[in-house]
């Protein structure tokens, strides 16, 4: 099978496509042959080893696990002795970042409990976009924000591939929803769910006269003092995306300072892969209450420039790569 590995931290161009046996899936195992991945920010992140104190868990002077990538579409073809929730044949998807496998692979093998069934309704392409930027919106505005039906909510990054998540689940909770874009991805967000969208080309959203229960920023701009003022009694951010050291060191003072200045509270997270969330966004996509955004299309051999476009940050929804048709 052929998988792309990097022996050596840096850009898209340190990638190599390598043959490699097929893996053979251990008793609680399944191979599955990956028919479509997706590209997240965090595979740039991990294949360049920046920010650098990620190297502390990664590897100092170079990458332990050589494989990267997270989302991965397929169908299972083998099975290990004790698996018994799957068969070949079984359509399955998942995030396999941590689990030491790379999404940017022909063939992954990983334990039968970190996989969900794909539902028909839903193609591998949606499948593929969906674990990774669909669990994080989830997890950001259910589990951490808490938002409910009738309350207002900011999404800032709303075009992204998390955001686009985050704009339809907040509509499927029927919050009020205020999303930050650029010119060129408004109409796609209001056709979303938004209810107002900010073009921050023309306008500042931290100028707004207005509160939110919540502030989901994918983008990473929003001080404490700006959460402070944007936020009702009560209400919380929660940053996902951070736009460097000096962001996330200001955001972690600013969140004691917050939470000893008033009842408002700044929170970040990282995302967990669960399958009981990504179980009920597949059934939500099955049942056509959100539909995962794909912008652009890349082929296996392609991979390279899909993560060097992913890297440019102007994605308008998720960056698919086809590995087999
Ligand atoms: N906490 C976690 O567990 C977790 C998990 C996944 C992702 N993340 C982070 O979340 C962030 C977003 O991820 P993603 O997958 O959505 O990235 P993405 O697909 O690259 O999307 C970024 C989007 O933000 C828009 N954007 C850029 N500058 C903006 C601004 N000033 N205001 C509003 N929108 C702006 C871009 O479009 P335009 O340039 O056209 O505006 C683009 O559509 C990243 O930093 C990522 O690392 C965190």
């Amino acid at each position: 099978m052929k998988a792309y590995i990097r022996k050596k931290y840096g850009g898209p161009n340190k990638l190599q496509l390598l043959d490699f046996q097929k893996p053979s899936p251990k008793e609680d195992e399944l191979l599955v042959k990956v028919v479509a991945t997706s590209v997240n920010p965090a595979d740039w992140r991990v294949m360049r080893g920046t920010p650098y104190m990620i190297r502390l868990m990664m590897g100092v002077f170079k990458p332990k696990n050589p494989f990267i990538g997270a989302d991965v579409s397929g169908i299972v073809e083998k099975v290990g002795s004790k698996v018994t929730q799957f068969k070949p044949g079984d359509e399955v998807f998942t995030d396999v970042m941590g689990t030491g496998a790379g999404a940017f692979a022909e063939y992954v093998c990983v334990k039968a409990s970190h996989w969900v069934r794909k539902p028909q309704e839903v193609s591998h392409k949606e499948a593929a976009a969906t674990p990774l930027a669909g669990i994080t919106a989830w997890q950001g505005l259910n589990d951490i924000g808490k938002l409910q039906n009738g309350q207002q909510v900011l999404i800032n990054g709303a075009s992204g591939g998390v955001g686009t998540f985050a704009v339809q689940i907040a509509k499927h909770i029927e919050a009020h929803i205020t999303a930050v874009c650029s010119t060129s991805k408004v109409e796609m967000v209001r056709s979303l769910g938004a209810d107002v969208v900010i073009d921050y080309k023309k306008n500042d959203y931290r100028k707004l006269n207005q509160q939110f229960d919540l502030i989901f920023d994918a983008v990473g701009n929003v001080s404490p003092s700006i959460a402070k003022r944007l936020l009702k009694p009560s209400g919380i951010c929660v940053m996902v995306g951070w736009s460097g050291f000096g962001h996330f060191i200001g955001f972690s003072l600013g969140k004691l300072w917050l939470s000893k200045a008033s009842d408002k509270k700044l929170e970040s997270f990282t995302a967990k892969m669960k399958t009981e969330d990504l179980s009920l966004l597949a059934e939500l996509i099955a049942t056509n209450k959100l539909t995962p955004v794909v912008s652009d299309h890349y082929n296996f051999t392609e991979l390279p420039a899909a993560i060097a476009f992913q890297e440019r940050g102007h994605a308008a929804g998720k960056v698919i790569v086809t590995v087999s048709e």
